[in-house]
């Protein structure tokens, strides 16, 4: 897993509030009241507290330790713990394990353990509900980076796993869940600002950066954006091309 427990969780909290607003659409998906809930990759608790106010017992697990402050300042009551998507076991089983724009921050190479510790932690019949980024998300940004950085004699490697629901739902099947809905759709996202596009650069994509001057970093994310005006700048507003993988299984 890509290690984001340096993230700045102020700027998060006020820049891209709408990663955890569209959650909210995929906690719809969880059947049931009162259930004992996991929100896998809780950051700052925005959601892990939407879903305490809607009556279930939940943790919030993330490895940031700044988001995990905020979050336990922000929600009081609520327990949060530190935490690797792919590598934990906890004392006990939860009904669902939830997750939101978290999962394509794993290397493909280690969902597999991701998905063995969700499995381990879920009741017989559990679910685990989540959104992440799908097949070619954000791809025209992807391509305009990779571009950028060959420009420069240098190589861009998209730091995500962007899934298509038959991988994700094969993995999950190998697994022991069955997958009981499925959706892969585009959402464009509007980004809030006047360099909206390249402040959400700066923030969610940083592995490939790492290691170049702060100068040059800046005169990729500058001319990236300036490359995607016509297909990402609509009416004078920043939108990127988000497309969502959301699904629900259930632990066999
Ligand atoms: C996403 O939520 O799809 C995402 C966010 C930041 C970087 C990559 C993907």
């Amino acid at each position: 897993m890509i290690a984001v427990s340096d993230w700045d969780a102020d700027s998060y909290a006020a820049k891209f509030s709408f990663v955890p607003d569209y959650g909210r659409d995929v906690i719809k998906l969880l059947h049931g009241e009162h259930l004992s809930v996991l929100d896998l990759g809780c950051g700052n608790g925005t959601l892990t507290k939407v879903l305490a106010g809607l009556g279930h017992n939940v943790i919030g697990m993330d490895m940031s330790r700044n988001q995990l402050a905020l979050a336990k300042k922000t929600c009081p009551g609520i327990e949060f713990i530190e935490g690797d998507a792919t590598d934990f076991t906890l004392d006990r089983q939860f009904d669902a394990v939830f997750s939101n724009a978290v999962l394509h921050w794993i290397d493909e190479d280690r969902q597999p353990d991701m998905m063995l510790c969700v499995r381990d932690c879920l009741k017989k019949g559990g679910q685990f509900v989540f959104e992440m980024g799908g097949f070619k998300n954000n791809q025209l940004i992807h391509d305009e980076l990779e571009r950028q950085f060959a420009a420069r004699g240098l190589e861009y490697k998209t730091p995500f796993y962007f899934p298509t629901v038959g991988q994700y739902s094969s993995l999950l099947e190998g697994t022991g869940f069955a997958v009981t809905y499925a959706r892969l759709f585009p959402r464009p996202t509007l980004l809030e600002g006047e360099n909206g596009l390249e402040e959400w650069i700066a923030m969610f994509i940083r592995k490939p950066f790492a290691g170049l001057d702060d100068r040059l970093c800046k005169d990729i994310r500058r001319d990236a954006a300036e490359a995607l005006k016509p297909k990402l700048l609509r009416g004078g507003k920043w939108y990127s091309d988000y497309v969502r993988l959301r699904m629900s299984a259930v632990k066999l």
